[in-house]
């Protein structure tokens, strides 16, 4: 039997090389002449890409999987992409009957070759490489934003820190070639993009694996400063282990490098950091952390944190905690341990309870919190530089954009100024969102 479809609905988990995963297969399957929809309830065919990084991250797409197979009659074609369909692959196909196929995060240019099978009448479909084809033309991709871009630089990972599976669904690292990402950036550039974010799961290691390339992450950096109409730069995410001198110089140098960096710690306490493989100790950290701000003294910085990973004690929390006290992160991404099937972590017992597990995120929560207000009241007064977004959408007098440490901002002003870089004076805050008034207007069009 062969199926016709005409719209089709996809929904993202996970983080951002996800989005940008989801805006390359958009922008397939618009290219094949689908229409997408907002509207799951009445689209031909639902497409979920997923990720595997906590269970609950899991929990919530086979929850959400299992009632939609059993409320829609008028059955749409279904599939799963992502991290889940790597890790998973075909024993998805005996857990939901109603899935028709799985694409790996290393097969999404395989998307219109599976759908075709599908709709060929093909019971199954499954692709899902364990290495990335570096045949996806990442200029076919749908984004919404049209101010700022996600740019893939560098996919995979080699670190297998334990707790994370990751390594295992994205596969080993491989370096996209400078010249696509350069052509990319400046078509970017072209259709009227002002930022970009470069991705990968270390850009510490771009070029790494490609020694005849004789690049590393901060040539890169230099070769993309110079495409004209590109204002910012930022990256994610730096592996403490291998940020280096020249990065830290890097962002001193070029003036379109945001001085935000995410830089993940995990943990405080050595042992615990050696039994996650992460490679460095805390010293090594705060050290790390010392040049920089010598050589980057505004430089503003991120973490990512998990509590309760096995055997980690009431000190070693405390240890954690003290870090974060001595750091100050502008930001901070806070987790419970959860345990990942396949990873080296899996054979510890997760014997911290999850009301131990609780207890120690609620205090790290209260901590950032309490720094994050500090900070907010320091920058009172001061004049920001806002790289405007959008029209506010509750109302349409305000103007929306972000400050080059990526806070919220949000001032009177004209949506022509969409795109542009703006100084504003920040005279108050709600929430999260800085609330400010602009300075001298900077001509819109002489960036
Ligand atoms: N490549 C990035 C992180 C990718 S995963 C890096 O190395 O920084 C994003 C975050 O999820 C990790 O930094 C970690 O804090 C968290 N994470 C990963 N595996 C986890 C697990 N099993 N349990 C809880 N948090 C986890
Ligand atoms: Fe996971 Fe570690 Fe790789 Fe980050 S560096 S993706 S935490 S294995
Ligand atoms: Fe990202 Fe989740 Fe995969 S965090 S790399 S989508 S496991």
């Amino acid at each position: 039997m062969t199926r016709k479809i005409a719209t089709f609905f996809l929904k993202t988990y996970g983080c951002q090389m996800n989005e940008l995963d989801s805006e390359v297969m958009v922008g397939l399957l618009k290219r094949r002449g689908l229409v997408q929809s907002f509207d799951e309830s009445s689209a031909d065919m639902l497409i979920f890409n997923t990720c595997s990084v906590r269970d609950l991250a899991e929990r919530k797409v086979m929850g959400k999987l299992g009632m939609l197979c059993r409320s829609r009659t008028d059955r749409p074609i279904i599939g799963i992409t992502g991290c889940m369909a790597s890790s998973k692959k075909a024993s998805l196909f005996s857990k939901l009957p109603y899935l028709d196929f799985v694409l790996g995060t290393n097969n999404i240019g395989d998307l219109n070759a599976v759908l075709d099978d599908v709709l060929s009448g093909k019971e199954h479909s499954i692709a899902a490489d364990d290495v990335f084809h570096d045949d996806v033309d990442f200029r076919l991709a749908s984004r919404e934003d049209k101010v700022k871009a996600y740019v893939s630089i560098i996919r995979g990972c080699n670190n297998f820190c334990s707790y994370c599976i990751v390594p295992y669904t994205r596969g080993r690292e491989v370096s996209r070639p400078i010249e696509d990402i350069i052509t990319e950036c400046t078509h970017l550039a072209s259709e009227g993009y002002k930022e970009i974010t470069l991705l990968g799961q270390n850009v510490n290691s771009y070029g790494k694996d490609q020694a005849s390339w004789n690049i590393r992450f901060h040539d890169l950096l230099y070769s993309l400063e110079k495409i004209p109409g590109i204002e910012r730069i930022r990256f994610m995410t730096s592996h403490p282990k291998d940020i280096t001198r020249e990065l830290m110089e890097a962002v001193r140098d070029i003036p379109k490098l945001c001085e935000f960096i995410h830089f993940p710690i995990q943990a405080g306490s050595n042992r615990v950091l050696k039994k996650m493989n992460r490679k460095y100790t805390a010293e090594e950290y705060l050290e790390k952390i010392a040049m920089f701000r010598e050589i980057v003294p505004n430089v503003a910085l991120g973490t990512d944190i998990i509590v309760g990973f096995p055997t980690e004690t009431d000190e070693e929390f405390m240890m954690t905690y003290d870090v974060m006290e001595k750091v100050r992160y502008d930001m901070a991404f806070l987790f419970a341990y959860s345990t990942r099937k396949g990873t080296a972590a899996e054979r510890w017992d997760d014997d911290i309870v999850r009301e131990v597990k609780d207890e120690r995120l609620q205090k790290l929560i209260a901590l950032q919190n309490d720094i994050c207000s500090q900070q907010r009241q320091k920058i009172l007064g001061d004049t920001v530089e806002v790289l405007v977004e959008e029209v506010n959408f509750r109302d349409a007098t305000m103007l929306k954009g972000r400050t080059r440490c990526w806070k919220n901002t949000l001032f009177p002003g004209d949506k022509s100024l969409i795109g542009s870089v703006q100084d504003v004076k920040v005279h108050s805050y709600h929430h999260q969102t800085l609330l400010g008034e602009m300075c001298e207007a900077r001509d819109p069009f002489d960036l």
